[in-house]
């Protein structure tokens, strides 16, 4: 009741208007929406008393809301009257100051009562603008003052400031003990060994490619192998980066002699010139290697693939946070040094379609690689993809043992994986995680006696070395980072690259936001980063007791599953045996005894198992 308060609208403080305003839909029943005015009928008690069972307040012509507004203008009134009035001793700048800041709002705040955009600045003149400016600053205030130092957000505060203690090259030692609960379920280890092996360096290498196919004449496949480090720059387009982080990053890996992914934006001039190793990224848009309608070209790919720079070809054919989605890179976006590289006009939108147009079946993929591989002069070739539906995946394995033909390597990029930008739902609800995929590539190939032939990447939240260790663990051969090197670049993950105003100038194309990255500084990080978790890798190697990373198994790593049981990872992960996969399936998991059957080298349909035993090879499916 309006008495009850005994506080009329004027004086009523913000809650209890609220009160107010809830009392007076209670007394006007159910059918009253929020915000909608009863009948005046409705505003008296039953008994007919006349006795106004709403407040006063809620119809006062001037709500307790406009008092910020109103005391703007009381204050242009004081400050115009102050300088009228005032006696000299008193006049001075201080009216005017009162007089053009109480004036600014004034106007800030007609305005906001006259604009049909924001219902809560029409409501709340001039102070409505506070929620906007705390919005707009939530995420700094949680990250600096809220956050904890474990959540991840992608990545939590501590995983970041070791990648920054790392890139700077600062000690990375931590005092006193692990700050992680050792009996929380999830907690993983690496089991030590009684006898450390000593290593000379932690310039950890594999060799991708160069394993001949069964039967391969001499001097066809992959004929010049490429030496990785276990740890490279995972794929990030100019475009997405700005010219100096390309530049950094590329100079980086040159200092460091690890591998540079393009990204589907092609090659572009900025990592030319430090001539930092290549992995070139062909996405279905075919960007440097296209024609004017976007179809597959052999001669440009020829020309950019030949390049010394370029150690290994990989097609994408999707990636983790947008698996399923293409791009479209708006026409204003596509300045002269981006339409250089990618070779589309500039200034138009440069769309990547959802899929492939040079192939259709996974028969036509296997024959499009060794294209590719032969136009390359016969370099390492390859495909990244985020694991979907499996069939489509035993699709692919199937399609390599109809052809003899393989991949020299497979990047399988995680769900968890990041995007310059993607739609919500596909970051957060579409593909499969790392460990998941990783998991059934791995020991498919080892079922079907591929796995010498293929050597395996991937990708997703990779930062320190255990993270390394452990996927190495599950079968990885090498890792690719994104934004672990993005951190090294000096983002801060304030996730704005999608907006062209990221604050360290990594992500973004404005040229002045971009000086703010000096390259040769950031190279220094890059490689700094690169060997200190190289560095961390070989201690860890060397506690273990073995030579190289690649001897880590899912034997090595422990998991905690309760307060009082523990498993090793080779207990929990598939392992499928050498081969198994080539006989009957009745033993083997049931991804495979459920989608094997289904997958066909013909399609990546799903189809009848009866139908797929029928099909033969058809001769444009197997034509080179
Ligand atoms: C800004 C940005 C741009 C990316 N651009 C590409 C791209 O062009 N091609 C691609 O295959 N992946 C791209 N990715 C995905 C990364 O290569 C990587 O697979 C993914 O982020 C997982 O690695 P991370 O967790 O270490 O970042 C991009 C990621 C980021 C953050």
């Amino acid at each position: 009741m309006a008495g009850s308060g005994g506080v009329g609208a004027r004086g009523a403080p913000v809650g209890k208007e609220k009160t107010s305003q809830r009392q007076w839909r209670q007394a006007a029943g159910p059918g009253v929406a929020r915000g909608t005015r009863p009948a005046k009928s409705a505003l008296y008690d039953a008994a007919g008393s006349r006795r106004p069972i709403i407040p006063a307040s809620t119809f006062s012509p001037f709500p307790v809301r406009y008092t910020v507004l109103a005391l703007c203008a009381a204050g242009v009134a004081a400050g115009l009257g102050g300088l009228a009035l005032a006696p000299p001793a008193f006049a001075g700048p201080g009216w005017i100051a009162l007089a053009a800041v109480s004036g600014a709002l004034t106007i800030l705040g007609l305005r906001d009562l006259r604009q049909s955009r924001h219902a809560i600045l029409r409501n709340y003149p001039v102070v409505g603008h506070l929620r906007f400016l705390l919005e707009y600053v939530r995420p700094e205030l949680r990250q600096y003052f809220i956050e904890s130092d474990r959540e991840a957000a992608p990545f939590s505060r501590a995983q970041r400031s070791l990648v920054y203690q790392r890139a700077k090259g600062e000690p990375d030692n931590r005092p006193f003990g692990t700050q992680l609960d050792v009996g929380e379920t999830g907690y993983e280890w690496i089991n030590h060994s009684m006898q450390p092996s000593r290593l000379d360096g932690h310039d950890f290498r594999i060799v991708i490619g160069g394993v001949p196919a069964p039967g391969a004449a001499p001097g066809t496949g992959c004929t010049q192998p490429y030496s990785a480090s276990v740890f490279n720059i995972s794929a990030m387009s100019f475009g997405s980066l700005s010219a100096n982080a390309v530049l950094a990053l590329n100079k980086g890996a040159k200092l460091g002699g690890f591998a540079h992914d393009t990204g589907e934006g092609s090659i572009s001039r900025h990592h030319r010139v430090h001539g930092g190793d290549l992995i070139w990224e062909i996405g279905s848009g075919y960007f440097g290697c296209r024609e004017a309608d976007g179809r597959f070209s052999e001669s440009r790919f020829e020309e950019n693939a030949r390049d010394p720079q370029v150690k290994m070809i990989e097609i994408k054919l999707s990636q983790g946070a947008k698996p399923g989605h293409g791009g479209v890179l708006p026409g204003p976006k596509v300045t002269a040094e981006i339409a250089e590289a990618r070779g589309v006009p500039e200034g138009v939108d440069c769309i990547s379609p959802s899929g492939h147009g040079a192939f259709s079946t996974p028969v036509e993929m296997m024959h499009f690689i060794e294209r590719l591989r032969r136009l390359s002069g016969g370099k390492p070739t390859g495909f990244k993809f985020c694991l979907g539906h499996p069939w489509e995946w035993f699709a692919l394995v199937k399609a390599m043992q109809a052809t003899g033909i393989t991949p020299d390597f497979i990047v399988v990029d995680g769900a968890e994986g990041g995007t310059g930008a993607a739609p919500v739902e596909f970051i957060d609800h579409v593909g499969v995680p790392m460990q998941e995929g990783l998991l059934l590539v791995h020991n498919t190939l080892v079922g079907t006696n591929l796995r010498h032939r293929i050597a395996i990447g991937c990708a997703g939240k990779v930062i320190t070395a255990f993270d390394l260790a452990r996927v190495m663990a599950l079968g990885a051969d090498w890792c690719n980072a994104g934004r672990g090197f993005m951190l090294a670049l000096g983002c801060i993950q304030a996730q704005t690259c999608h907006t062209g105003f990221c604050p360290t100038g990594v992500t973004t194309q404005d040229p002045v936001r971009q000086r703010a990255l000096v390259v040769p500084d950031k190279a220094e990080r890059v490689r700094n980063f690169h060997r200190s978790t190289l560095h961390a890798l070989q201690e860890l190697v060397q506690a273990a007791g073995l030579a190289h990373p690649r001897q880590i198994t899912a034997h090595h790593i422990v998991r905690r599953i309760s307060a009082t049981e523990v498993r090793l990872l080779s207990n929990l992960v598939m392992q499928v045996a050498p081969g198994a996969l080539l006989g009957p399936l009745d033993d083997q998991h049931t991804v495979f005894r459920n989608y094997w059957p289904l997958a066909s080298a013909h399609s990546f349909q799903a189809v009848d198992p009866a139908a797929y035993a029928a099909a033969p090879v058809t001769e444009t499916e197997t034509a080179p």
